[in-house]
């Protein structure tokens, strides 16, 4: 299938426009209608482009054929600059099967291999999308992961500026997702002055000016929704995200894709377990899914208008 049936477009234009304009274009990732109908509201809302992004644990929880049947279902026209990306590819194979399905832009993350096996698989995996012109992402340097403010994942390593020419050259990959202080989750900070490395993003964007550049791991946490969880029988303390401000800065800077999850999952479980606690009557589902619903649509057009600022 090809994307172009869906609609669809790749990151080309939408990377060149977002350079130009210094905006950064919001890759925000679904998993159900309920996501996936809050992001298309709020991107079709404020006119802005969307990267639909699906990780490989979201695509195997949807299956193959809802969501094809989900994205035909939204009746897309090319002009509304909507791509499918698959988010944290693992391998060539499953970018191959994503690209077969109809995904416009894939990632391939090597970010944990050595940089040759990492230069070697983002090469392949370009020579095969290059040839359905389909995206390619791939990654330098590791963002640690952290799923409760106890557990840390991995530790991170920042993105050496010394890599990224000969990384870019032979790989021919059309964007560069770095590694400059943010992680993926939602305890991202210990405290409120952490602040990202603006001198490795100069020094990136110095190297390969006018090359899209991506930032993952990069919620905001909002505490309004945090606290809410909280509020409503969670348990989330010290949850910390990135500072609005460090991330209009980095827009400032090439960084023209901005990755975010958390943020939704927040909105969403903020919007279930207030609507149930306050209306313990209730068991239709459509009801506390609405409050989800509602609660991520507001999250996606705050951050289009004050975040990514690609809203026209
Ligand atoms: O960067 C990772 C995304 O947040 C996807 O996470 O594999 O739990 O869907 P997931
Ligand atoms: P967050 O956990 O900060 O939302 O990051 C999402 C992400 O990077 C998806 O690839
Ligand atoms: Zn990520």
């Amino acid at each position: 299938m090809d994307y172009k049936d869906f609609g669809l477009v790749n990151t080309t234009q939408m990377f060149a426009n977002a350079l130009a304009h210094h905006y950064a274009v919001p890759a925000f990732n679904f998993y159900n209608m309920e996501t996936l109908s809050a992001i298309i509201n709020a991107a079709r809302d404020t006119h802005s482009p969307v990267i639909l992004a699906v990780s490989e644990s979201a695509l195997k929880y949807m299956g193959d054929d809802l969501l094809r049947g989900m994205i035909w279902g939204l009746n897309l026209k090319q002009n509304e600059n909507v791509a499918l990306h698959l988010d944290h590819g693992a391998s060539f194979e499953s970018c191959v099967h994503a690209i077969k399905l109809g995904f416009s832009s894939v990632m391939i993350d090597g970010s944990k291999m050595p940089f040759d096996a990492n230069v070697e698989l983002a090469r392949t995996v370009t020579d095969f999308a290059h040839k359905y012109n389909v995206s390619v992402e791939a990654e330098l340097g590791t963002l640690a992961g952290i799923e409760d403010e106890n557990t840390h994942g991995d530790s991170s390593s920042y993105t050496n500026p010394n890599d990224v020419v000969n990384f870019v050259t032979a790989t021919g990959i059309d964007s560069l997702a770095i590694a400059i202080g943010t992680s993926h989750g939602a305890y991202k900070r210990k405290s409120d002055d952490e602040e990202l490395r603006f001198d490795i993003l100069d020094e990136i964007a110095k190297q390969l000016p006018d090359f899209p550049l991506v930032l993952h791991g990069a919620s905001t946490v909002p505490s309004h929704f945090v606290d809410t969880i909280n509020k409503f029988g969670g348990k989330m303390s010290n949850a910390r995200g990135i500072a609005p401000d460090q991330l209009r800065r980095a827009v400032q800077k090439n960084i023209c894709k901005i990755n975010v999850d958390s943020d939704l999952r927040l909105a969403f479980t903020a919007g279930v377990r207030k609507s149930l606690a306050q209306n313990p009557e209730i068991f239709n589902p459509r009801e506390y899914l609405t409050a989800a619903k509602n609660n991520m649509y507001e999250n996606c057009v705050n951050e289009i208008k004050n975040i990514m600022n690609s809203g026209k």
